[in-house]
C-alpha cells in the first residue's frame, strides 16, 4: 500500500464502526437476549458477612407466580472447579463453585437462586426465600483483618530485591518514610454483569457479559465436563468492564447449571448491589515507602512493601510495586507483596491493577522527598530518570518519558509554578499544581484471526477478542484498511464470539498489540492467496513471480506496473473470496523490556471559605508507541484522568466494621465523578512513537496508563494548595478544613 493510504488510516482519528448500532439500539448485550421459552433468575444473597447457612425455608418462595425452581446447596448439580491457569487460558478469581457448601464467606455471595418465568416473579419470590444462618465475627476492611487473621502471606511470585535497600536507607542523607492507604474500589461499568445460557442437545451457548470470551469458553467447559469445542461464549458488545469482566464470576456457573437443570434457556442479570460484592473489586491496600536520596537528589534507596485484602478462600494480589520496580534508576530497592484474608468476595483487577494504588504511593512520596529536597518535583523525577529496566536488566525498547515530562511541563506552564506551598492565588481560590509520572507494562499474548477479502469489494475480519466500548472494532478495520485499501466503510468486523479464531482478553491494555498484528498478518496471507490466482489464472500476470507482485489500494501491480484490481481477478476465477488465517506469537522475550510511560500534570483549586475542591486542569502526555486511532486513544486517556480523579477525591466502597455489610453498596452513594467534578478539558498529547521492537504497528495500548499516577498527580496539587499531605484516599475535604 502506498504510505500516503497507510498514513491516512493507521493513526486517524475515526470514528468508532459500531457507533451506528449502539446509539440505535441494534448492539445486543447480554441482558438483551431474551430467547423462546426463556426463564429468569434472581439471587437470593448472603446477608451475613460470615458464616453458615442452617436452613433455608423455602415454603413462601414456593407459592408465589410463576417460580419454575430454587436451588441451593441442598439443591444443585454437582459440578467441577476450575483450576485456574493463565496460560492454559481458564483463569478464575473465585476458585469456590456457587452453592458448593452451607459456609458463607462475604456478604452478598450467592445462597440461593430462583428461577422463575418472568424477571419480575423470579424477583419477587427471591425475597420471600427465607434462610437461617449462624453469624461468625466479620473482618470487614484491611484493619480488621490484620487485627484478626494473623500475619499477612507474602507474594514470592510478585517481589523483587536488588543491592541492599535498607542498609542504604539507613546511610541515606535525606529519607521519607511514610505510609500510604487506599480504599477498596468497586467497578462500576454501566452495563450490568448478565448472562443467558442456553443448551442444546448438550452444548452450551452463553451470552456473557464478558472481556474474554475464550476464557470463559475454557472455565465453563471446565465447570461442567465438557470439552471446549462444546461450548460458546458470546459477547459482541459489552458496556465495559474495568477488569470485573475479565474472569468468570458465581453467576455465570449459576445461570448456566440452573438452565441445563430446567431444560430451557435461562437469564440472570447480577443486581447493582451484587456487582459490589460478588463480582471483584479493587483491594484496599497499605503500602509503606522508603526513599533514601543523596544531596542532589540521587535515589539510594527505595523500598514498597504493600498488603492488600483478599477473600477467606482465594488469594488475589495486588501488584502495587510493578511499577516501582524499574520506573526510576535506583541500586538499592525492594518491592514486596503481601495479602491477608478478609470477608470480601475475592478482589481482581480493576483498570490498572497494582499499578493505579502503587504509583498514587511511589508518586506521592517522590513528591514528599523533593519538597523535603527543596527540589522542583519534576527535576528530581528527571534526575532519576533511566532508559534501563534495572529489575529485569534490560534496555526498555522504546521509552519517551523525557518528552512526556517536557511536553507535558510546556502546554500546562509548569514552569510557572512558585513552589511554596498556597503560594498561587485566583480570587478566593487557592491554586495547587502537581504532577506524576504514569507507568504501564506493555503486553502482547498470541492471537489466531481470520480475513476475507470479497469478489464485492468489501472485507470480513474475525478474532475471538472483544471490543469492550474501546474501539477494537475500529482499528481491526483500520488495519484491514491500510494493507488493502479497501474502504473502513466495507469492512465488516466480527469479535466477541469464542467460535471466531483465538483471540486476547481485552485486559491488560494488550488487545491492540496483540490483535492487529494477526489480523495484518491474515489479511497478507488472503493477499497472497489472490497472488496466487493471478499467476495461474492466464491473464497478465501469467508466470510472474508472486514475490514481485505487490498490493496496493486494492489492486495487484506486478513488476512491469501493470495493475489488476482484486475483485477482477476473483470474479474471473468465479471466487466469492480470498481467505487468510494467521498465528501471531506474543512479545518477544529477552531482548527489552517492554513498558509505556507518560507524565499528568493537574492543576486543583481550594476555596477554602466553602471548602470548594475541584480539579481544574489536567495534561496528560503518554508515550504508549504508535496511535492507531487518535479519537479511540483520547478518549480512553480523557476516561482514564476521570477515573484517577474518582479514585483520588471519591471513591471507596465501604464495610460496617460491626456487621461487615457493604454500606455504599449502589449508585447513588458510591462516589464517581460527574462531569462537574471534571476539568472542562483534558489535553492528552500523544507521543505517537512507534516501538517496531514490540510489534509492527509499533503499538503498545493505552487502556489502563492514564489511571496511574493520576490519584498522585491530584494529591500533589492538593498539597501545593493547602500544605496537607494526604495519604489516604479518596481525599477529602474534612481533611483539608
Ligand atoms: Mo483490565 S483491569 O486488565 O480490564
Amino acid at each position: 500500500m502506498s504510505d500516503n493510504v497507510k498514513e491516512k488510516i493507521i493513526g486517524a482519528p475515526k470514528s468508532r464502526i459500531d457507533g451506528p448500532k449502539k446509539l440505535s439500539g441494534r448492539a445486543m448485550y447480554a441482558a438483551d437476549h431474551h430467547l423462546p421459552n426463556m426463564a429468569y433468575a434472581y439471587g437470593v444473597f448472603s446477608t451475613v458477612a460470615s458464616g453458615k447457612i442452617n436452613g433455608i425455608d423455602l415454603s413462601a418462595a414456593k407459592k408465589m407466580p410463576g417460580v419454575i425452581d430454587i436451588f441451593h446447596h441442598d439443591h444443585f448439580p454437582d459440578l467441577y472447579r476450575t483450576p485456574s491457569s493463565f496460560a492454559q487460558e481458564n483463569k478464575v478469581d473465585e476458585t469456590r463453585l456457587p452453592f458448593e457448601d452451607n459456609k458463607v464467606y462475604y456478604p452478598g455471595q450467592f445462597v440461593a437462586l430462583v428461577v422463575a418465568d418472568t424477571f419480575a416473579n423470579a424477583r419477587a419470590a427471591a425475597y420471600k426465600v427465607n434462610v437461617d444462618y449462624s453469624a461468625d465475627e466479620a473482618a470487614a476492611n484491611l484493619e480488621q483483618a490484620l487485627a484478626k487473621n494473623g500475619s499477612p502471606k507474602k507474594d514470592d511470585k510478585s517481589g523483587h530485591t536488588r543491592g541492599n535497600p535498607d542498609e542504604a536507607f539507613d546511610s541515606a542523607p535525606n529519607k521519607v518514610d511514610v505510609t500510604y492507604v487506599t480504599p477498596m474500589e468497586t467497578h462500576n461499568p454501566m452495563e450490568m454483569h448478565a448472562s443467558v445460557a442456553n443448551w442444546e442437545n448438550g452444548d452450551l451457548v452463553l451470552y456473557e457479559a464478558s472481556q474474554g470470551v475464550v476464557f470463559a469458553r475454557n472455565v465453563m467447559a471446565k465447570v461442567f465436563g465438557l470439552p471446549p469445542e462444546r461450548v460458546e461464549v458470546r459477547a459482541p458488545f459489552i458496556g465495559s468492564g474495568f477488569g470485573s469482566k475479565l474472569w468468570l464470576w458465581p453467576h455465570a456457573v449459576a445461570a448456566a447449571a440452573a438452565s441445563r437443570e430446567i431444560g430451557r434457556p435461562v437469564q440472570l442479570v447480577v443486581p447493582r448491589a451484587q456487582m459490589f460484592t460478588t463480582t471483584g473489586h479493587r483491594p484496599p491496600t497499605r503500602q509503606q515507602i522508603r526513599i533514601g536520596t543523596d544531596d542532589n537528589g540521587k535515589l539510594l534507596a527505595l523500598s514498597h512493601d504493600s498488603v492488600n485484602t483478599t477473600s477467606m478462600v482465594d488469594t488475589y494480589v495486588e501488584t502495587t510495586g510493578s511499577c516501582t520496580k524499574s520506573l526510576y534508576s535506583c541500586p538499592n530497592l525492594r518491592v514486596s507483596h503481601a495479602t491477608i484474608g478478609a470477608n470480601h468476595g475475592t478482589p481482581t483487577s480493576m483498570r490498572a491493577p497494582g499499578a493505579a494504588p502503587g504509583l498514587f504511593a511511589l508518586e506521592s512520596a517522590m513528591d514528599e522527598m523533593a519538597e523535603q529536597l527543596k527540589m522542583d518535583p519534576l527535576e528530581f523525577r528527571k534526575a532519576n530518570y533511566t532508559e534501563r529496566d534495572e529489575s529485569m536488566d534490560l534496555p526498555f525498547s522504546s521509552i519517551h518519558l523525557m518528552e512526556a515530562f517536557d511536553k507535558g511541563a510546556e502546554k500546562f506552564g509548569w514552569s510557572k509554578r512558585d513552589h511554596a506551598v498556597g503560594s498561587m492565588r485566583d480570587g478566593n481560590d487557592v491554586i495547587g499544581w502537581g504532577m506524576a509520572a504514569c507507568n504501564w507494562e506493555a503486553l502482547k499474548m498470541d492471537c489466531d484471526a481470520r480475513v476475507s477479502l470479497r469478489a464485492d469489494g468489501s472485507a470480513f475480519a474475525s478474532c475471538a477478542t472483544q471490543d469492550i466500548g474501546t474501539g477494537t472494532y475500529t482499528i481491526v478495520a483500520q488495519a484491514v484498511s491500510s494493507i488493502t485499501g479497501i474502504p473502513i466503510d466495507k469492512i465488516e468486523v466480527e469479535l466477541g464470539d469464542s467460535s471466531y479464531p483465538s483471540g486476547p482478553i481485552s485486559g491488560g491494555s494488550w488487545a491492540t498489540a496483540t490483535t492487529l498484528p494477526a489480523i495484518a498478518q491474515a489479511t497478507r496471507a488472503a493477499i497472497d492467496e489472490l497472488k496466487g490466482y493471478v499467476v495461474a489464472d492466464g491473464g497478465d500476470f501469467a508466470g510472474a513471480k508472486t514475490d514481485d507482485i505487490d498490493f496496493d489500494d486494492g489492486k495487484l501491480i506486478n513488476a512491469e506496473g501493470k495493475a489488476v484490481a482484486y475483485t477482477d481477478v476473483l470474479k474471473r476465477n468465479k471466487l466469492a473470496n480470498a481467505d487468510g488465517a494467521a498465528h501471531t506469537p506474543g512479545a518477544p522475550k529477552g531482548e527489552y523490556s517492554f513498558r509505556s510511560f507518560g507524565a499528568h500534570f493537574v492543576e486543583v483549586r481550594w476555596d477554602a471559605g466553602i471548602s470548594r475542591l475541584r480539579v481544574s486542569r489536567v495534561v496528560s502526555a503518554i508515550d504508549v508507541g504508535q496511535i492507531i486511532n487518535a479519537k479511540t486513544s483520547a478518549n480512553q486517556v480523557e476516561g482514564a484522568v476521570a477515573m484517577g480523579i474518582g479514585m483520588a477525591l471519591f471513591e471507596a466502597t465501604e464495610y460496617d466494621e460491626r456487621s461487615g455489610l457493604p454500606i455504599n453498596n449502589n449508585y447513588a452513594e458510591y462516589l464517581v465523578p460527574v462531569h462537574a467534578d471534571n476539568p472542562p478539558d483534558v489535553d492528552v498529547v500523544l507521543l505517537d512513537h512507534p516501538d517496531y521492537k514490540f510489534n509492527e504497528f509499533g503499538a503498545r495500548g493505552i487502556g489502563e496508563i492514564g489511571v496511574t499516577g493520576m490519584a498522585a498527580a491530584v494529591a500533589n496539587a492538593v498539597h501545593h494548595a493547602t500544605g496537607k499531605r494526604i495519604r489516604e484516599l479518596p481525599i477529602r475535604l474534612e481533611e483539608l478544613m
